[in-house]
């Protein structure tokens, strides 16, 4: 299976947002990256419903939507009436997760879990069999730009084993940090999505970047 990028809208000039799309939508990328923060759950706030929905009209590719909001229970419909395919929470913000991942899924979404670089993967262990993408920070969440975490790496490998002792299948996605320095080895170790923001977005050339993560 080749290796999927989802460039994160959060790095684009939301002055030309449609210019910014159809570069992705032109490019071998494969996802949107869509990043919601609701100023509760993460330090910042980045947008919402609205441009979401300005997104879809234009994005011919599907969205892949990552909630750093508390509670995203209140809005999962929204999102799914918004074409969001795949609907990401936050195990940090979830009390309930289990009930969160079936509402996803009768949403007609792929559910995904993301854990902060500080939550420990194994927390995952009773509920691996019902996600179809865990998203393993690689930077604290709520801003792009900053630098790779590489306790990743260890992280990676710990939820390769899960998923194979669980005998499920589910995607590793790595989210925050992501270049072309770190890109291979993050491939090496079993990640099957890659977030990029800034490497992308804020490159010369967005399309040459995306071509070099997807060759690699
Ligand atoms: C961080 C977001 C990331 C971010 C990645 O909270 O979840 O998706 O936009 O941006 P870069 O690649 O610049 O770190
Ligand atoms: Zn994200």
């Amino acid at each position: 299976m080749s290796i999927k990028i989802a460039p994160s809208i959060l790095a684009a000039d939301f002055i030309n947002l449609a210019e910014d799309i159809d570069m992705v939508n032109k490019s071998e990328a494969d996802w949107f990256h869509i990043d919601v923060m609701d100023g509760v759950f993460v330090p910042n706030i980045s947008f919402g419903m609205p441009i979401l929905k300005a997104i879809r009209k234009e994005a011919k590719k599907p969205l892949d939507v990552h909630l750093m909001i508390i509670d995203p229970d209140r809005y999962i419909e929204n999102f799914a009436d918004l074409g969001a395919s795949i609907l990401t929470v936050h195990f940090e913000a979830c009390t309930h997760l289990n009930r969160s991942l079936q509402k996803i899924k009768s949403c007609g979404m792929k559910t995904g879990v993301a854990l902060n670089p500080h939550t420990p993967v194994n927390n995952l262990t009773d509920i691996i069999k019902e996600i179809d993408l865990v998203c393993l920070m690689s930077v604290n969440p709520g801003f792009g730009g900053q630098s790779f975490i590489e306790n990743t790496f260890e992280k990676i490998k710990e939820l390769k084993k899960l998923i194979k002792k669980s005998k499920t299948s589910c995607l590793i996605e790595i989210d925050g940090g992501v270049t072309n320095k770190n890109a291979s080895k993050l491939i090496k170790y079993g990640a099957n999505v890659l977030v990029a923001g800034n490497y992308i977005f804020k490159a010369n050339d967005p399309k040459t970047n995306i071509r070099l993560l997807k060759q690699l």
